[in-house]
């Protein structure tokens, strides 16, 4: 309950009628409906953090100087709160999304956010917009906690002022259309991250890098890039905003390693953890794209998927590079991608029950 809160509220006397709200909650698509509220909480050098806040949501004012706007210095986090099935919201893994914005704050030299305060700010904006949960299939409330670097001054160094808020945008699918298995861009040109770099951390600065070549995918008539490791152009790494996974037909799965350069997912996390419960073998290790396509065009490799919380599971079906295209499993959605989905998905809307404190109902 919000009172609890270290966040003083303030209701939005602007918030949307409920008919408004409704027409808006139709077909909310991905990241284009915004609830009524916001949280705030501020740092700055001396004070620490204070005033965390729920208010209005409403257009930011800043000096044009602003670290952030000149120098990149921002990080953010994606987590959903799902309605369950006795009408309670819950968040998924909220912790890990709080540990992991303290590592990517750390990364950009940014003050690390107290885990209880990252999660009391969702928690409270949560609860304060509860009526934004879509009721469409596969609906849920997508949480952007995000911090930015606010001193007016061009100087290089790290900000003496943060400013950290939440916002909530009422989500459908990802993707536009039935489901159906993606087409990805293997891109040669481009790399995401390289060793020593940021790509382990959740910054904007990773995804501006990643928009070139996300934009050279759909010229080449996919949906999504991929990425391969920036020093030999040869191991397959992640999309633009999701961790891949490969299947095999000895019922083994493999994604890559967590080894600096690309982002430690918590739905790559979570599909870990059940498919070991589900007694398979998962490997994290490097795959080299030329293994994959050899493997796709002997049958070894049967499935591949992306996963991330905006997306969720998101089967793979052709893959174009520079040696040309090849399709995965007849190009549709496999069996294992497909039950790891569900699992996944069960353990979300409260049908099935997860591991111990995935589901923390608010
Ligand atoms: C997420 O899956 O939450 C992401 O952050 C990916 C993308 C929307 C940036």
């Amino acid at each position: 309950n919000v009172l609890a809160s270290p966040f003083r509220h303030q209701p939005n006397s602007r918030a949307v009628s409920d008919v408004e709200r409704a027409e808006r909650l139709i077909d909310p698509g991905f990241g284009r409906v915004f609830t009524d509220h916001m949280a705030v909480v501020r740092w700055s050098e001396g004070q620490g953090w204070h005033d965390p806040s729920i208010t209005a949501r409403e257009p930011l004012t800043m000096d044009p100087s602003a670290a952030v706007l000149h120098y990149a210095q921002e990080i953010f986090e994606g987590l959903k709160a799902y309605r369950l099935p006795d009408g309670k919201l819950a968040l998924f893994r909220a912790d890990a999304n709080a540990r992991r914005f303290r590592e990517s704050a750390r990364r950009l030299a940014m003050p690390e956010l107290p885990e209880e305060l990252f999660i009391e700010s969702c928690r409270a904006l949560a609860t304060v917009d509860r009526e934004w949960m879509p009721t469409v299939e596969g609906g849920s409330l997508y949480l952007r906690p995000f911090m930015i670097a606010s001193e007016a001054f061009l100087g290089v160094k790290p900000s003496a002022e943060y400013l950290y808020m939440v916002i909530a945008s009422s989500v459908g699918a990802y993707w536009r259309g039935p489901a159906r298995a993606v087409s990805i861009w293997a891109s040669r040109e481009y790399a995401r991250a390289a060793a020593g770099g940021t790509g382990a951390a959740k910054c904007g600065g990773n995804y501006a890098a990643s928009l070139v070549a996300q934009a050279e995918a759909i010229r080449q008539g996919c949906d999504q890039v991929v990425f391969l490791d920036a020093a030999e152009r040869r191991w397959v790494e992640e999309l633009g905003g999701m961790n891949i996974f490969f299947v095999f037909d000895d019922g083994s799965i493999q994604t890559p390693p967590l080894t600096g350069t690309i982002l430690p997912g918590i739905t790559r996390d979570s599909l870990i953890t059940l498919a070991r419960g589900m007694g398979l073998t998962v490997r994290e290790e490097l795959y080299a794209i030329d293994q994959w396509r050899a493997d796709a065009e002997s049958g070894r490799l049967t499935e591949t998927f992306a996963c991330g919380t905006a997306a969720v599971v998101t089967p793979i079906g052709t893959v174009a590079e520079a040696q040309g295209r090849f399709t995965i499993g007849g190009g549709v959605p496999g069996p294992v991608t497909t039950r790891l989905r569900d699992a996944l998905v069960a353990i979300q809307r409260g049908t099935a029950v997860g591991p111990d404190g995935w589901m923390q109902p608010i």
